[in-house]
């Protein structure tokens, strides 16, 4: 089958088999072009509610496809490609996190939603880069714990200094490899442009740029801009995006470094194969798995609206 045949099998197969197909916003366009919902974790998170179909393909990292099964329990949710992790979130484990209570007991936890769900169990509330400002500044908490990424937590930490922030984890490695220096460089080859990066980059770079929000924020930002030059900082995938969507407007990536393998290993084959249950794999979680990884996630949705 050639791309278009695929493409149209799989429309034509998820609606027979009751699928909800959804893809986070750094899939390719041809995946984007076969799913019910494209958007950032937070968007993903809330759609996996909303989905009226018994079968969600989540075409995206584990920790996504896991957020689902926790949010909506009774549907048969699927990683089209099993292999498809976030080093970051392999970073810390739920005894990690366990440990640094002991030793911040007056922190409130606060984790990143690229964690495990088995990590979400041990924490307080959950934040996406969307909704992280909204949900740490309306929570009452004063100490917050920040896990997994300082930059993200550090990003937040600047603008809400009212609180005391304590970080641990490492960050995203795709987004670490964005420096200072590549955006003095961008600024002197394309002085008309404006800078938007994600706030998983580190502190020099969101500290240089015109504007850090989610995979969406940035999308968004450059479609409602009224300028037409843009120099992207966040998985490269995106500058494909806004070229297609936006032809009238030009973009450029601010380091070709920041690609993430496990967000470009997905394809429409996989999607098909996932379907017809030859590939892909089924995320199956304990009934006590759920219930405890989901506390700290109502919390986002309650908190992020
Ligand atoms: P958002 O889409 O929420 O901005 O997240 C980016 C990311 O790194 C997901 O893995
Ligand atoms: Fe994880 Fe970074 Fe890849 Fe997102 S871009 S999935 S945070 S490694």
């Amino acid at each position: 089958m050639n791309k278009q045949e695929l493409q149209e099998e799989i429309l034509r197969l998820k609606k027979e088999k009751d699928i909800c197909i959804l893809a986070h916003a750094y899939q390719d366009h041809e995946l984007w072009e076969i799913a019910d919902y494209m958007g950032d974790s937070y968007g993903l998170s809330l759609q996996a509610q909303k989905a009226p179909q018994k079968n969600v393909i989540m075409c995206g990292v584990r920790f996504m496809a896991e957020t689902v099964k926790t949010l909506a329990p009774d549907k048969h949710v699927f990683l089209a490609n099993a292999k498809a992790g976030c080093p970051m979130a392999d970073q810390l484990s739920r005894e990690d996190v366990l440990e640094l209570k002991e030793k911040y007991p007056e922190h409130t936890v606060c984790a990143y939603i690229n964690t495990t769900a088995d990590l979400k169990r041990a924490v307080d509330v959950i934040v996406t880069s969307s909704s992280a400002m909204k949900i740490i500044g309306n929570m009452p908490e004063e100490k917050i714990l920040f896990v997994p990424d300082p930059n993200l937590g550090g990003w937040i930490a600047n603008q809400i200094t009212e609180k005391t922030f304590a970080f641990s984890g490492e960050g995203c490695p795709s987004h670490r490899m964005i420096t200072a220096d590549d955006v003095k460089r961008a600024r002197e080859l394309h002085p008309d442009a404006e800078i938007l990066v994600h706030p998983e980059c580190i502190a020099e770079v969101t500290e240089l740029a015109d504007y850090a929000g989610s995979t969406t924020g940035i999308m968004k930002y450059a479609k409602e801009s009224s300028r037409s030059e843009f120099v992207i900082g966040t998985e490269n995938s995106i500058v494909d995006h806004l070229r297609i969507e936006c032809p009238d407007k030009v973009f450029y990536s601010l380091s070709e470094k920041c690609v993430c393998e496990n967000m470009r290993i997905t394809t429409l084959e996989n999607v098909y194969d996932c379907i017809m249950g030859t590939a892909g794999e089924e995320i199956i979680l304990s009934p006590q798995e759920i219930e405890e990884s989901r506390k700290p996630i109502d919390r986002m949705i309650e908190l992020g609206g």
